[in-house]
């Protein structure tokens, strides 16, 4: 992993650089290019902006790393309103949820998350819409999948997460290449050690490659998420190779990153999904964000002193 980046995952941890960070009149221009807003009206006119110009949209209410039941609680009664907020809107055909297992407990207690996570699931299907569990740091993916294989008994729909910077993801991928199966491959944004992890960004794409190609050549619905060019010129050949029909797989990228690239896409043909966040605890999402590209920490820092 790149130094720089290792840094600002290592600094994100720190309440001094949160403190910071949340309390800068400079950090409000990064929000507002990668959140849609704070409340679920806004997350509704940009999903609204998003599904006229015929993408589709997985939408990611902000938090993780609860720390009480009272406010998993909370997450989820978050994810219930905005669920029939969709719906009413006439929005859910275009439009699931992206949940993170932290944000309704997993780092409290599996079974707690796993009730809340179903919860969302029954609403999900009630309001004609989906759910993908995001994936965090690694020391929860095997819980995170063992809450999702309990889903998928009863929704089978549920969708999964793979980071291809993962040593293991090739067996995850082989595992979810199954009828029904949705599957979100990415390169992964977290900071973990090479005993578990690929170090260098060629064998995170080399990863990501092989990954793509087992979920291609599955029975599953594979969702490639990155906005690297070249990753995404060879998926188009492989998509191809494989036979696979458009419909049968798709893009996704993250608001606010080569929005032009998402359009052109979709203008081809492609399903293009936009995963938008919104809500107001932004921070961990955000240093994500500036840890993936120097150019936003640029510009992150010249707000900062330019205010
Ligand atoms: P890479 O980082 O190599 O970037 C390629 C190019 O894309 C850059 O050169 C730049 O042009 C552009 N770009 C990438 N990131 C940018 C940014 N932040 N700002 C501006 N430009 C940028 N991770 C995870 O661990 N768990 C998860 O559940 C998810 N979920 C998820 C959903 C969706 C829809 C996406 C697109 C991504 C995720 N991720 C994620 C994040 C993912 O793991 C990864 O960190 C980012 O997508 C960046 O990787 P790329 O594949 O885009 O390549």
């Amino acid at each position: 992993m790149n130094p720089l980046r290792s840094l600002i995952l290592a600094a994100a941890g720190s309440d001094a650089i949160r403190r910071v960070v949340t309390a800068s009149p400079g950090t409000r221009g990064v929000v507002e290019r990668f959140i849609a807003g704070e409340t679920v009206a806004d997350a509704v006119t940009t999903v609204g902006r998003l599904v006229d110009d015929g993408l589709y949209v997985s939408l990611d209410h902000l938090g993780e790393n609860t720390t009480g039941a009272r406010q998993a609680e909370r997450a989820v009664q978050a994810y219930l309103e905005l669920l029939d907020r969709l719906h009413t809107e006439g929005l859910s055909t275009r439009t699931e949820v992206s949940l993170k297992l932290s944000a309704v407990g997993l780092r409290l207690d599996e079974k707690l998350a796993l009730d809340n996570a179903w919860r969302i699931c029954a609403a999900a299907e009630q309001n004609a819409t989906t759910v993908t569990l995001d994936m965090e740091e690694h020391d929860t993916v095997e819980a995170t999948l063992r809450v999702l294989a309990e889903l998928r008994h009863t929704w089978p729909w549920v969708g999964a997460v793979l980071q291809s910077y993962l040593k293991r993801t090739q067996g995850d991928a082989a595992a979810l290449a199954a009828p029904d199966s949705r599957v979100r491959l990415c390169k992964g944004a977290y900071a973990a050690t090479s005993d578990v992890a690929h170090r260098s960004g060629h064998h995170v794409d080399l990863s990501y490659v092989r990954a793509a190609n087992t979920l291609l050549a599955g029975d599953g619905y594979p969702m490639f998420a990155t906005h690297d060019p070249r990753l995404i010129t060879l998926l188009h050949e492989r998509v191809r190779w494989y036979g696979r029909k458009q419909g049968s797989y798709e893009y996704q990228m993250l608001y606010g990153v080569r929005p032009d690239e998402q359009r052109r896409l979709a203008a081809e043909g492609e399903t293009v999904r936009v995963y938008v966040p919104f809500g107001a605890n932004s921070y961990g999402y955000l240093m994500r964000r500036l840890a993936e590209r120097p150019a936003n920490l640029a510009f992150f820092l010249r707000a900062l002193v330019s205010r």
